[in-house]
């Protein structure tokens, strides 16, 4: 039975959201949770612990008060510094990306946490817990692209009068790579869309999102990527390690200067040459190509991405609160009872589980 919910500050690198807004503590404190938040847990995304304390939440002065929770709701998946809260039968709700993430599956499974993923939650259809976020971080990527190809090669998306737009090549145009598309597509650009599902390419060319679309394979990502000035990278296999669609020799035949965004990089990155990045230090060079490549993206707009996040978790919260058999929790739960319950989780990380 869950009485209390716990709201922990994040402590991921630039991470400023919150998981919950006040008036989603609202609505649990209606339904007779206690809620505990941790102090300062909303200061970076505007809301005060006073507006938390209002609507009836109970401030509490650190981590570990938040984590002895029934339940604990959280953006980002654990931190190391985190994992020694982790207990038996400790209900955990908050982004996991565990293919991704070999070591803090073990920590979960070891301590016998119940842990459900939002970016598996596949209630009613899609992934609506990790549909705002995508928004965001698709957003996010054709500003951040478009701002390090001035350090870059120098390119203005929009191009001039007498000379070409620069081209955008968005591999999966989902939610994120629609996003990014509109984006680039909004300052002008000349953005080719790129996916297996020849029913979403075909919409995005009607809807005018794309200019050009492509069907995915090796050879035609390896043909629009030599001519992109900026790479964006947004495919998705639900819960399963992204695949690599874009390979090193891809990249290698950019120009220098070039830009790569790997928003899938939270599933491992569907680029080869990706890895991880934080907000302190965002960018690196290889083979010439800038690349960004953030894990958390949409900590960098705190205020909406909170907002957006909260309105989207907090029925749900409330019905793993109530009833964690619930239908509405379709596809979260991803470890369970000391096992991965997920299986693109568990074929991703294979033998050793
Ligand atoms: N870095 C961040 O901060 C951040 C934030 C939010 C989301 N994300 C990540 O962005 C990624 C995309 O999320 P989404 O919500 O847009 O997913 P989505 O399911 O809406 O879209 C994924 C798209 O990838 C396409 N795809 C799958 N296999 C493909 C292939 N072989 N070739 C081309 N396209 C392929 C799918 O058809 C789909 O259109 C996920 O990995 C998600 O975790 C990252």
């Amino acid at each position: 039975m869950v009485h209390s919910i716990g709201l922990p500050a994040e402590s991921k690198d630039g991470e400023r959201r919150v998981a919950l807004d006040p008036s989603a503590v609202a609505s649990a404190v209606g339904q007779g949770y206690e809620v505990w938040v941790q102090r300062g847990a909303g200061v970076r995304a505007g809301f005060n612990d006073e507006d938390y304390q209002l609507v009836g939440a109970k401030i509490v002065p650190d981590a570990s008060d938040a984590w002895s929770a029934d339940l604990v709701v959280k953006v980002k998946e654990p931190q190391p510094s985190e994992w020694g809260f982790f207990r038996k039968g400790l209900v955990l709700f908050c982004y996991l990306h565990l293919a991704a993430e070999p070591k803090l599956t073990r920590a979960l499974v070891d301590a016998g946490v119940e842990a459900y993923a939002f970016e598996t939650l596949s209630y009613p259809e899609g992934l609506p817990l990790l549909a705002p976020m995508s928004e965001v971080a698709g957003r996010t990527a054709a500003i951040v692209g478009a701002h390090y190809l001035a350090a870059g090669s120098g390119t203005l998306l929009g191009g001039a009068a007498g000379v070409l737009p620069a081209r955008v090549v968005v591999v999966g145009l989902g939610v994120a790579g629609t996003m990014a598309a509109r984006g680039a597509r909004g300052m002008d650009a000349e953005v080719v869309g790129v996916d297996v599902n020849l029913h979403r390419l075909y919409q995005a060319h009607q809807e005018g999102i794309v200019t050009a679309t492509l069907a995915s394979s090796e050879n035609a990502i390896g043909e629009a990527v030599r001519s992109a000035d900026l790479l964006i990278g947004a495919a998705l296999v639900p819960g399963a390690k992204a695949p690599k669609l874009v390979t090193k020799e891809h990249i290698a035949s950019m120009r220098p200067g070039s830009v790569v965004v790997d928003i899938a990089i939270d599933q491992g990155g569907c680029i080869e040459t990706a890895r991880p990045t934080s907000h302190s230090d965002p960018i690196y060079e290889e083979l010439g190509v800038i690349h960004y490549c953030v894990t958390n993206i949409p900590g960098q707009y705190p205020r909406t991405s909170s907002r957006a996040l909260s309105a989207a978790v907090a029925p749900r919260l409330l019905d793993l609160a109530r009833d964690r058999s619930s239908e509405r929790l379709r596809g979260a739960l991803n470890v369970s009872g000391g096992k991965i319950v997920y299986d693109a989780v568990a074929q991703a990380l294979g033998s050793q589980f």
